[in-house]
């Protein structure tokens, strides 16, 4: 018996995680073990009511719960960054989901828009490290015109250290924010990777960053995958640059077996990865913490302009809740829901729009559940 904690959220948000229970639910069903889902309203309504986002007693309810299943937070009524930092950030920051697991799978049955590209090219696995770099949320924006304060900032590269006044010298604002690796977060990452790589029968990692520009956070994250690479001799390793990485998932996705990205980049690359799999709508993410609370969720967002009009692509959600069945340790149920959504795919007639078809979202989760049934 598992306890889920659930998060429909804004936008279609409610729609696609309707169809994600419904899913899970019969794949517990029918491989006989119980979910009790408890339903929280967290998001865009109870902040425009309340004026709260996620508070230190929402967290410490959630953290009952080893599994999250969120649909999308977001809200064109909200200012940008008030429910993403204060809903989606806070979770994977409070629980310490370090990883932020993002398959990128042309499934069978789906095209790619990369021409000739097909189901055995484009099979690979990011994983984003998901509670540092340029989301820590470390900066300022300074007015000159109020503040005196000069910010110094030594550039080692050039070895000199510039003073903003030299740099800057109108009276208007600036701004700075900044990126942070630390070795004991960036190490629990590159461990996760290299055991993913192993268990899965993989055999390559690939780690992206900018350490040619960046070379300060890129370049200890650099260090630090050295050294953990060593304890992998099995595993085949390269460094490469983000924006090349953005060129070869296009050009060659068929490269890619394991890649691991700084958040920042990461969250790029996977909307980039999320697009060569046949779109959005299928791309699931696990926000991870091997040892404690981790939230699932479809990559998307809230897609506003579509709410309420059940037409888009649950899938995404769907693979998420497979996903989190495989994290609690229920792998023939999670295998289950992917085969069934394989097959589905396959066949073709139940489709959403994005995949050229006219289903309704809730058919798709239906279809989902009977392709489910005939192959248990
Ligand atoms: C994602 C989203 C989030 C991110 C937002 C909602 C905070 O874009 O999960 O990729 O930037 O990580
Ligand atoms: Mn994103």
């Amino acid at each position: 018996m598992y306890k889920i904690a659930v998060i429909p959220g804004d936008g279609i948000g409610p729609e696609v995680i309707r169809e994600g229970v419904k899913v899970v639910d019969k794949a517990s069903e029918l491989m006989g073990f119980d979910i009790e889902w408890v339903e929280y309203d967290y998001g865009a309504e109870r902040y425009l009511k309340t004026g709260k986002t996620l508070d230190e007693d929402d967290l410490k309810e959630l953290s009952r719960y080893k599994a999250i299943y969120l649909g999308a937070i977001g809200d064109p009524r909200v200012e940008p960054g008030i429910l993403e930092i204060g809903i989606v950030l806070k979770i994977r920051f409070y629980f310490d989901e370090y990883i932020n697991l993002r398959p990128v799978r042309l499934l069978p049955g789906v095209k790619s828009p990369l021409a000739g590209k097909g189901a055995d090219d484009i099979d690979f696995v990011v994983i984003r490290e998901n509670t540092e770099d340029f989301y820590i949320g470390s900066g300022a924006v300074i007015d000159r015109g109020r503040d005196k304060k000069i910010l110094k900032i030594h550039r080692k590269l050039y070895d000199l250290t510039l003073d903003i006044e030299s740099w800057f010298s109108g009276r208007g604002r600036y701004a700075y924010q900044i990126g942070l690796i630390t070795e004991e977060n960036a190490r629990r990452v590159f461990k996760y990777a290299f055991e993913y790589t192993r268990r899965h029968g993989r055999r390559k990692v690939s780690l992206v960053d900018k350490a040619n520009v960046i070379p300060q956070i890129y370049g200890l994250w650099r260090d630090v995958f050295n050294e953990v690479s060593r304890e992998y001799p099995d595993i085949s390793t390269e460094m490469l640059y983000a924006d090349a990485t953005a060129m070869w998932f296009v050009k060659n996705p068929e490269y890619f077996d394991v890649v691991v990205m700084p958040n920042l980049f990461g969250d790029v690359l996977t909307d980039l990865g999320a697009m060569i799999q046949g779109g959005l709508g299928l791309a699931p993410a696990g926000n991870i913490n091997p040892d404690g609370t981790s939230m699932f969720e479809p990559l998307h967002g809230s897609a506003p302009k579509y709410k309420g009009m059940n037409i888009v692509n649950p899938i995404a959600t769907i693979l998420a809740g497979a996903m989190m069945l495989d994290f609690l340790g229920e792998y023939e149920a999670s295998k289950l829901i992917e085969d069934a959504v394989i097959e589905v795919l396959k066949e073709g007639r139940v489709r959403t729009r994005d995949l050229g078809g006219d289903s309704k979202t809730y058919e798709v989760g239906d279809a989902v559940v009977r392709k489910m049934v005939s192959l248990r």
